[in-house]
């Protein structure tokens, strides 16, 4: 049977809203980003998050609705990220679907945001279970072994900064707005990816990932070449191709770092038959490349999203939806954020 699922998503700095039908897939895919409101701060700042959400969400709803060609009645679930997220942003999206669950009398699902990025790659591609689902955003690395629709089990996490977070912070030593990822990669890119300064990789044998360690690493190194002004927070190389070569080197290091931890994941789950990498960083291309090479050498392919649903998005809060319908999974409107 065909079932129409509304998805609602406003966990971070994004407010989106999208279609998904058994019969044809996404149907609309709507999003506002906030990123400007936040690029000046170096960060997602939670008051501004939560503030910018409001004025839109209904828009956002709307627009979806219409792109989709359809209407509130025709929808069979209302699913809506729940946890973890900002609180005050997850309110936003929450209270909005309520009211519209409410009013059209219609199911609501509550969705964790992270096994909407962990199913993502399924919207575009047939994942072969169980899958290596390694997610890398701005709010959370991990590493999962999953069998099925909402079947997971987390297998590594990161005992401090997330890969994205990682990108941010270092880029912020070097002059360059959030989201630093995009930009560290396109500068990368000027030097064809070339590692100058081999930052350190971290511990081999852990499982977990670690980013703080390379985030200090990469501080005393710039503070050695005289590149950085602790005092004034800036980076201050005079050599135009310098920030190059720190980013290039840094995306080198963070992707050294993602391919040992699979491969250590690869080692101690041998029944894994593909591989899947979502999460805002997963539009970095060099990284999705040197994964590809880590799945070739496995015999398995490597599934990443396009980048539409790599970042935040709904559609991916839709598809959760769907499969939590059809399992019979809804909640009630009793439901709570995180
Ligand atoms: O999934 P996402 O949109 O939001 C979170 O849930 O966090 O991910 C945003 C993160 C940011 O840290 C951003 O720097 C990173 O993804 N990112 C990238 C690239 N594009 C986005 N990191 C590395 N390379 C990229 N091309
Ligand atoms: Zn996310």
């Amino acid at each position: 049977m065909n079932r129409i699922i509304l998805g609602i998503e406003s966990s971070c700095d994004e407010t989106a809203a999208a279609i998904y039908t058994t019969e044809r897939g996404v149907l609309a895919n709507s999003i506002s980003s906030q990123i400007k409101s936040h690029s000046m701060y170096g960060g997602v700042v939670p008051e501004i998050a939560s503030a910018q959400h409001l004025p839109v969400v209904q828009a956002i709803v709307q627009q979806a609705l219409a792109t989709a060609g359809i209407t509130i009645q025709d929808v069979d679930a209302i699913a809506v990220t729940n946890k973890p997220g900002l609180p005050g942003s997850l309110l936003v999206g929450m209270s909005f679907a309520k009211g519209i669950a409410y009013g059209a009398d219609k199911p609501i699902i509550g969705i964790n945001h992270l096994e909407g990025h962990i199913f993502s790659a399924c919207l575009e591609h047939k994942v072969e279970f169980p899958t290596l689902c390694i997610t890398a955003s701005g709010g959370h690395t991990a590493m999962y072994l999953v069998e099925g629709y909402g079947d997971y089990r987390l297998i590594s996490q990161t005992r401090d900064d997330a890969a994205g977070e990682a990108f941010d912070k270092i880029a912020k030593l070097l002059n360059i707005p959030y989201p630093g990822g995009p930009i560290i990669e396109q500068l990368a890119a000027t030097t064809a990816f070339t590692d100058y300064f081999a930052y350190p990789r971290g511990k081999k044998d852990m499982i977990d990932f670690s980013f703080s360690g390379l985030k200090t690493a990469v501080l005393y190194d710039l503070i050695d070449r005289g590149w950085y002004n602790k005092e004034e927070k800036r980076f201050t190389a005079l050599q135009p191709t310098a920030k190059a070569q720190v980013a290039s080197s840094l995306l080198c290091a963070i992707s050294d770092i993602i391919c040992a931890k699979a491969t250590l994941a690869l080692k101690s789950h041998a029944n894994v038959r593909s591989i899947c990498f979502v999460g805002g960083v997963a539009c970095n291309t060099f990284i999705a490349k040197q994964l590809t090479t880590v799945a070739t050498q496995h015999g398995l392919s490597l599934y990443v999203p396009s980048k539409q649903y790599c970042t935040d998005n709904a559609a991916m809060i839709a598809f959760v939806g769907h499969y939590k319908l059809q399992q019979g999974l809804i909640d009630s409107l009793a439901l709570d954020i995180l």
